[in-house]
């Protein structure tokens, strides 16, 4: 995939109980946190890949929807 593709892509997460928290890694060789978003259930978050953004990190109960499929953490 074209990396300009693999960033415009969306995926939705929602939360599934109160507290879920949302993880950012960084691109680039030094992968480290760099942004943490909490989610009470219901609310949903909608992100990107970005240049900043390689990876992402979920904590809690959750829908996560993407691309590639769906899936649920428990
Ligand atoms: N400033 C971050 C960025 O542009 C915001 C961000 C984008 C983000 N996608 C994310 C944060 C996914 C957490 C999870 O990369």
């Amino acid at each position: 995939m074209e990396a300009s593709a693999a960033k415009s892509d969306f995926f939705v997460i929602k939360a599934l109980e109160d507290g879920v928290n949302v993880i950012g890694l960084t691109r680039g060789t030094d992968t480290r946190f760099h942004h943490a978003e909490k989610l009470d259930q219901g609310e949903i978050m909608i992100a990107q890949f970005t240049e900043h953004t390689s990876a992402v990190k979920i904590r809690g109960k959750a829908l996560i929807q993407t691309s590639h499929g769906e899936i649920t953490n428990d």
